[in-house]
């Protein structure tokens, strides 16, 4: 390598503290390992409590090869993972702690570049809000999902076919046992969830930003095609370290506004938003939650996948993947967006096959004619709020109900079922203190439970309105990520039972019927913050102060931004 390596900063030279640099890392490493080949870490997801990610250290195996075979150094870096079903109060909570962790152990660290091994929901967008905010060239690795899991004869969908079955359950239509029966058939393999929720979602958005190989995420985790490709990963991190091809290079508006493309054609989760917002503040690009439904609302829904459709991500690998998704709306991709690999991104799509029409549709032939992310503001968003129309009831998107209203989770678990709760299929359940402070950490509880009496009814979906996050898995009419949350003083915290709402979506609006004047009265809101954090110490109490709103993709305000990969000081 002829460039000089930063690795170099700690390993190069024959004063004392290059010789304790070098004398501690000697195990194994042959002598010429400190003299210009390049150190590539391995940021390692892989933990058996992230089950989704159980695997990883398998695909790092492939990655070190990669690495080695082209002459880098290789060297694993276990990193925080996050099991999205596991851990509590929510996953979301501790995104922003995985990515700062990561951040300053490649930052802190003698590396030279980074390949992001992640799967499970939050694990990818905290890695690459980390690599954003230390710049070093990255690629990454999904770990893709897993095999499509059967259950008398049918397929089961990670995520989705819970919740529908939970719900068959609460209305009377399946009994317990088979629900527990259902259990054992859901997890076919290993990999994350085989649905368009979050983990597919965003392995397939970080490809149309340009940071994976392209043609590799989403192929089944138990695929030996992605062992060759992590291989192939591996090489391509030693290039990119030659080229210092950063991710600064590839992250720009025009990769942000393709990723909008791809979430919008894929039916992607709506949680997305709020990573790439994120993503996109480390970077210093300027989105916002309206370039979403700017860009993205008018985009074809063209995968046929669970929540929005029938098929699984097996079926999506097989039929060619995000490249023939994409190619079908080539049109609307940005040209100038480059990709780890060197060429635009629409170069690459230009020749995809799509195998299966069915799964992938033709742009002439829609799942739905639009899909996306719609954006809705009104005196009840002042700075937004969104949903995803592919995954709602259409006769539900224009509609005006009283509202009946939960101050939290708990509250909500203890009457929804209560044969005296005042509530019918106009009614718009409203749910508050799941934001990002509220709650802490902005679970994904958006898509509540439909009262029972209405489910023996038949009722099948109902407007609800949340502060919180939907589980990219789940469908129905949701609003979501309500801005500013009821815990921060917004006007959610106002809205009282009885209360018409208005969700209006050709209009963009979401308002609650109120006179001006009577809202002014209702100022400040009641003293419902029993069920608001209060968070005394540790990470909470850090994340609660500096957390911002869902449109500012809940990042904690100090870490927006990059500090690039400086270190100023020696260790000795
Ligand atoms: Fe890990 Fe769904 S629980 S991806
Ligand atoms: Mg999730």
């Amino acid at each position: 390598m002829t460039r000089e390596l930063r690795s170099d900063q700690w390993y190069a030279g024959v004063d004392r503290n290059a010789y304790i640099h070098r004398a501690w890392m000697r195990r194994g490493l042959p002598a010429d390992a400190f003299s210009g080949r390049p150190h590539l870490a391995i940021a390692n997801t892989a933990s058996d409590l992230t089950p989704c990610n159980s695997h990883l250290d398998e695909v790092a195996g492939a990655v070190r090869d990669g690495v080695h075979q082209a002459g880098g150094i290789a060297l694993d870096l276990p990193v925080m993972s996050i099991g999205e079903t596991q851990v509590r109060p929510t996953a979301m909570l501790w995104r922003n702690l995985a990515a700062m962790a990561a951040e300053e152990m490649l930052r802190a660290n003698p590396v030279d570049g980074v390949v992001l091994l992640g799967g499970c929901d939050k694990t990818i967008p905290a890695l690459l809000m980390a690599a954003a905010s230390v710049d070093l060239p990255a690629v990454v690795v999904p770990g893709g999902p897993m095999l499509t899991g059967t259950f008398r004869g049918r397929p089961l969908g990670c995520g989705t076919d819970v919740w529908r079955l939970s719900e068959e359950v609460r209305a009377g239509t399946l009994s317990s046992a088979e629900f527990t029966a259902s259990e054992s058939a859901m997890i076919r393999s290993r990999g994350h969830c085989n649905t368009m929720g979050t983990a597919s979602t965003m392995a397939l958005v970080a490809e149309a930003l340009g940071m994976v190989v392209p043609g590799l995420a989403g192929t089944p985790a138990p695929d030996s095609r992605l062992l060759a490709e992590a291989n192939r990963s591996g090489r391509l991190a030693v290039d990119l370290v030659a080229l210092d091809r950063r991710p600064s290079t590839l992250l720009t508006r025009a990769s942000f506004h393709n990723a909008i493309v791809a979430l919008a054609a894929v039916g992607g989760s709506t949680n997305a938003v709020v990573h790439l917002l994120a993503i996109a503040g480390r970077v210093g690009v300027e989105l916002t939650l309206d370039d979403f439904d700017r860009i993205g609302s008018d985009v074809p829904l063209l995968v046929d996948l669970q929540p929005a459709g029938r098929f699984l991500m097996e079926d999506l690998h097989r039929a060619g993947g995000l490249l023939a998704v994409l190619r079908e709306v080539s049109d609307l991709l940005d040209p100038t967006a480059l990709t780890v690999t060197g060429p635009p991104l629409v170069d690459l799509v230009a020749e995809a096959p799509r195998w299966d029409p069915e799964v992938v549709r033709d742009r002439s032939a829609p799942l739905r004619p639009s899909a996306g992310i719609a954006v809705l503001r009104g005196n009840l968003a002042p700075d937004g709020a969104i949903i995803k129309p592919a995954a709602a009831s259409p006769e539900l998107l224009r509609h005006r109900g009283p509202a009946v209203v939960f101050e939290s989770v708990e509250d909500l678990r203890a009457r929804i079922d209560d044969p005296d709760l005042e509530v019918d299929a106009d009614s718009v359940l409203v749910l508050r203190g799941c934001g990002p402070r509220g709650y802490p950490g902005m679970p994904e509880v958006a898509n509540m439970p439909l009262p029972r009496k209405l489910l023996e009814r038949g009722v099948r979906d109902m407007v609800r309105i949340c502060d919180g996050r939907m589980s990219g898995t789940a469908y129905g009419t949701v609003v979501l990520h309500v801005a500013p949350e009821a815990a921060a003083g917004g006007p959610l915290s106002l809205v009282r039972t009885g209360d018409p709402v208005v969700l209006d979506l050709p209009r963009r609006e979401l308002r609650l019927d109120v006179p001006a004047e009577e809202l002014r009265r209702r100022q400040p809101p009641p003293a419902t913050t029993d069920a608001y954090a209060r968070p005394t110490r540790g990470w909470e109490r850090l994340y609660v102060d500096h957390v911002q709103q869902a449109d500012r993709g809940a990042d904690l305000d100090f870490l927006t931004g990059s500090s690039g990969s400086t270190v100023h000081r020696e260790s000795h």
